[in-house]
């Protein structure tokens, strides 16, 4: 490995990555994005003139776009996080999700293949598993758990996913998957859960909590996904799937009175709106498998990273008021307009 293709290294996990690796090895960064309401480069800006780092900016979708980026830097490992990651907008419509996150992939395993790439890596989600009984704790997510996918979103990173299993059987090309539970960590966009309630809570305004607030998440600290990711490009076996989880299952209700206990608000804030349609209960992930095979293992205790998060939008305010101005508002209007 020396020159790698970081597809939607300008969003949250993306960027977290790039930092990673650029801190941990001297691969060649190559940071590929079109730059959508979710990229922004303010979030590399620290390394942005390090030697091993380039930004090219770009769409997975284009193929000219895709043929340029990967023959024009000798790329020979590809990282896929480039996607459209919000679910609740995927409910809103869901063009956007296939078209990226399905036919996106297929563009890149396509050109990656014709180029001779020698490792291709799809960033993947728990959320392709679907939705586990709240009340049977002894079961989650294993590798081999079905796709049954529940949300537009989880349906199109499903559909990335059985293709790249296709490339690899059909075509012996050398693909690993990861499958990650919900992260969270600095420069998330507060669409999301955790640092929508950051801002929220911050500004005296209502934290809206979708239901009856007992949906369950796996939370894990960003940099805790990125060094499993590492692991996997190192050690992992093509053709496999790895599932990647911090072990760590909250109420969404207990997350969001945390939160406010951590800024020193009160409860008072909290308001149940309506549900999200088709609101997957609870999602845990059995990470034995990186674990035992791979090494990997989380390096972050959740009281730990969820007060250096909290702390980090506290110093970076500017950069959270920054991204939720504009586009984010009029998403926000029509999201949360006919839930509260
Ligand atoms: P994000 O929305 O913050 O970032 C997505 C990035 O992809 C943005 O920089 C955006 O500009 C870029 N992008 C979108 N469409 C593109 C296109 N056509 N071509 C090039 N770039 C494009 O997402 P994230 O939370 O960082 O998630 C990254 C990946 O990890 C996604 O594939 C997501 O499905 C997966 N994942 C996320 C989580 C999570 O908790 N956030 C958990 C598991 C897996
Ligand atoms: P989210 O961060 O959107 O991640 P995902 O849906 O991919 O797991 O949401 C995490 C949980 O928080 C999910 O159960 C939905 C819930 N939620 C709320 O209750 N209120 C909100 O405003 C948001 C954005 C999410």
């Amino acid at each position: 490995m020396k020159n790698i293709l970081v597809t939607g290294g300008a969003g949250f996990i993306g960027s977290n990555f790039i930092k990673f690796a650029l801190q941990n090895s001297d691969y060649n960064i190559i940071n590929f994005d079109k730059l959508t309401y979710a990229g922004n480069l303010e979030n590399l800006s620290d390394i942005s003139g390090d030697k091993h780092y380039t930004f090219v900016r770009g769409d997975i979708c284009e193929k000219e776009d895709v043929v340029k980026v990967i023959t024009g830097k000798k790329i020979d490992t590809v990282v896929n996080f480039a996607a459209e990651s919000h679910v609740d907008r995927s409910i809103l419509g869901s063009r956007e999700f296939v078209h990226t996150n399905v036919m996106g992939t297929q563009n890149l395993l396509d050109i990656s293949m014709k180029s001779d790439v020698s490792k291709y890596l799809q960033v993947s989600t728990d959320e392709v598993y679907g939705s586990l009984p709240e009340d049977m704790k002894e079961i989650k997510f294993t590798e081999s758990t079905p796709i049954t996918t529940n949300s537009p979103y989880s349906a199109s990173k499903a559909s990335a996913d059985l293709l790249c299993n296709a490339y690899y059987h059909t075509h012996k090309f050398p693909v690993l998957i990861t499958r990650c539970s919900n992260n969270y960590g600095p420069y998330q966009f507060p669409e999301k859960l955790i640092p929508l309630m950051i801002a929220k809570a911050t500004d005296g305004e209502k934290l809206p909590v979708y239901g009856d607030g007992k949906n369950v998440r796996d939370w894990l600290y960003v940099e805790d996904h990125c060094s499993a990711i590492f692991e996997v490009l190192h050690k992992g076996n093509a053709g496999e799937v790895y599932n990647i989880g911090g072990n760590n299952e909250w109420y969404n209700i207990d997350i969001v009175k945390l939160i406010l206990k951590l800024l020193g608000k009160t409860e008072e804030q909290i308001t149940y709106v309506k549900d999200r349609p088709g609101h997957d209960r609870r999602y845990a992930i059995d990470s034995s498998k990186i674990q035992k095979e791979l090494g990997w293992t989380p390096k972050h205790k959740f009281d730990e990273g969820i007060s250096k998060t909290i702390g980090w939008y506290k110093k970076n305010e500017s950069w959270w008021r920054k991204v939720m101005s504009g586009e984010y508002l009029n998403y926000y209007e029509k999201n949360y307009s006919t839930k509260l």
